[in-house]
């Protein structure tokens, strides 16, 4: 097929702004050990980190950001690192709701909020009162991956359709892309243009195994803690490079 000059889904002309990037924030525990700390230092800097890259995504004009903060795998780790991450959560909601409230930004969570461990009330708690809070804001689209799991994520996509059918709403030659797509965490997002994985890891690790069908994907060896303004910039600009076919030639 002809490539045509004005088919904003074919390509990425130069300059292009990324519509939705999702990040892999990875390398905290490396930043810390360098230093010789604890990792749940490297996870605090990780905060900090994501706090300027919030701001500076809204500021580009990003309209969904899509961050993987703790995955179904993530439970694994030891008790003291648990904890501390899901202390950090609970810190980062109370403090941060009112200042992203006010900057119009909607927060969704992507993943099993009701099934996290017992002991988590409060966070629950407070990812729901986040949520609830901010979905009508209509401006940057932040949305946090929480004992997440890409795999389960789509299992429970064809769960959720087989009840419809199973309940007569939907005939099975119903279920297309569209209606799949409607019962995953990300219903009504746009889809995924950039993910970036910081730290020069080369995998996915069960991150949104579907929406990345066609996301370009930008690597950088910069561990997280270190990420900012100017990385999301070069990664932004390195995306912008891309000449984008979804199949086509
Ligand atoms: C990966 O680094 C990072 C994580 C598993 C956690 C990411 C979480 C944050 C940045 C902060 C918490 C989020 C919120 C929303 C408050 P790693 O520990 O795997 O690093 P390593 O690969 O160097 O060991």
């Amino acid at each position: 097929m002809e490539k045509r000059g004005n088919d904003t889904r074919r390509s990425a002309p130069e300059g292009a702004t990324p519509r939705h990037v999702a990040i892999i924030m990875d390398g905290n525990g490396r930043w810390a050990k360098r230093r010789g700390m604890p990792r749940t230092f490297g996870h605090k800097a990780g905060v900090e980190a994501l706090r300027a890259v919030i701001r500076h995504a809204d500021a580009r004009g990003i309209e969904a950001l899509t961050i993987y903060a703790f995955s179904q795998e993530n439970w694994k780790r030891s008790a003291e690192e648990v904890g501390a991450l899901m202390g950090l959560l609970l810190e980062y909601f109370t403090r941060e709701l009112d200042e992203l409230h006010r900057e119009n930004v909607r927060i969704l969570i992507l993943g099993d909020i009701d099934g996290m461990p017992a002991g988590l009330e409060r966070q629950q708690r407070a990812l729901r009162d986040a949520m609830a809070r901010t979905r009508n804001n209509t401006g940057l689209k932040l949305n946090i991956a929480l004992n997440y799991g890409g795999r389960q994520e789509i299992v429970r996509a064809a769960q959720r359709l087989c009840e419809r059918v199973a309940r007569g709403e939907l005939s099975p030659q119903a279920v297309d892309s569209a209606a799949f797509e409607n019962e995953l965490y990300t219903a009504g997002l746009p889809p995924v243009d950039l993910l970036i994985r910081t730290s020069g890891e080369l995998r996915l690790s069960n991150f949104l195994l579907y929406q990345l069908a066609y996301a370009e994907f930008y690597v950088t060896d910069t561990l997280w803690p270190d990420f900012d303004a100017d990385a999301l910039d070069r990664a932004i600009d390195a995306y912008a490079k891309r000449e984008r076919r979804f199949g086509g030639v």
